[in-house]
């Protein structure tokens, strides 16, 4: 049995107990479990002591072994609990866990301003009976411009910068007022009573008033007996219930090739705003939409007999709108996704 005390499990169960007990957080067991347990561990090497045992002593040293590889793998996982248990009541005690706080709200997301400005809209024009039109935003010529009395090299088509695609004849529309001939088709020789929102594109340097894509909201009716004094209405009624009861109208003779007369519709700012010079560029009135009568050739190429209806358009900027409402002094905001900006509205 001289062979076997190379291998002294008592003593390896007395030092690694020890070294157990002398191990007081879980780096420190980890490393004991290593320097045991390990591939090049003691235990393994004490395993292979085996082989100098006589035949008939093996049985003995394989019990003594597997005694001793329990006692101390027990001992092992005890210690590894409290161990850890010890380091979170540790943590607990430094960084008190108060339940009596408040939790922490959750931030609410916001519809993006310029959704919000044309559900507003969308809500004033419903209650004056409109209905909501979708048109495309990739136009052909003949509805952006000749269509609506625009012919070719007509020289009012310079009022729009124009970005073109690579199929000749296909742009991006510069205004909604296509939408117009697209509907008319659709309804006559029926009355038309319709918005039609959506994103317009103009070939433009970009600057803090103007943007190459923005939103616009047009503007049709069409009937018997539409008169501009039914335009001066609803337009005023509109910036009342956008801009407050007691918003003043005026408008102004202008020019567009669709409309005739056609006009511009300018607002007056309330006097105790103090941005009131600055928006009005010291008039005190704002410009806010384009509009006019519809002209007797546009309602014929929509369909319509001009002899027997007479209709209104107008078109305006939502995102202008806001601005107005908002004093936002850069049109680039709304596309620049900065939530510190949006999650003011
Ligand atoms: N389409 C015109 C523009 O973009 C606005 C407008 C619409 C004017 C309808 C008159 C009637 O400038």
């Amino acid at each position: 049995m001289a062979d076997a005390a190379l291998v002294d499990w008592a003593t390896l169960e007395t030092d690694g107990l020890a070294g157990l007990h002398a191990a007081d957080d879980e780096p420190a067991l980890r490393a004991w479990n290593t320097r045991f347990f390990g591939d090049k561990g003691l235990v393994k090497a004490a395993m292979g002591g085996i082989a100098k045992v006589p035949k008939e002593s093996r049985a003995a040293f394989g019990q003594e072994a597997n005694r001793v590889k329990v006692a101390l793998e027990t001992e092992y996982a005890a210690r590894l609990d409290s161990a850890r248990e010890a380091a979170l009541v540790a943590g607990l005690t430094a960084d008190p866990l108060d339940v009596t706080l408040p939790g922490r709200p959750r931030p609410r997301g916001v519809l993006h301003p310029a959704t919000q400005i044309l559900r507003q809209i969308y809500a004033i024009c419903a209650d004056m009976g409109f209905q909501v039109y979708r048109s495309r935003e990739v136009e052909s010529d003949e509805f952006n411009f000749e269509l609506l009395n625009m012919p070719e090299h007509h020289p009012a088509r310079d009022m729009w910068d124009t970005f073109f695609t690579e199929t000749p004849g296909q742009i991006l529309r510069t205004h909604t007022s296509p939408g117009q001939i697209h509907v008319m088709r659709e309804m006559a020789p029926n009355p038309v009573r319709v918005i039609l929102p959506g994103m317009c594109y103009r070939n433009e340097a970009i600057s803090t008033r103007s943007e190459i894509q923005f939103l616009q909201v047009e503007g049709l009716v069409i009937g018997e007996g539409v008169t501009m004094a039914d335009l001066k209405g609803t337009l005023t009624a509109f910036a009342r219930r956008m801009f407050g009861p007691d918003r003043q109208v005026r408008i102004r003779s202008s020019y567009f090739p669709f409309t005739e007369p056609s006009i511009e519709v300018d607002i007056d700012w309330p006097k105790e705003d103090p941005n009131r010079d600055r928006l009005t560029k010291g008039t005190g009135w704002l410009e806010i939409l384009g509009a006019g009568m519809v002209h007797p050739t546009v309602l014929r190429n929509g369909g319509y007999d001009p002899d027997k209806v007479t209709g209104f358009a107008f078109g305006m900027g939502p995102q202008r709108m806001l601005m107005l409402k908002a004093a936002i002094d850069d049109i680039r905001l709304f596309w620049g996704n900065d939530v510190r900006f949006l999650a003011q509205f």
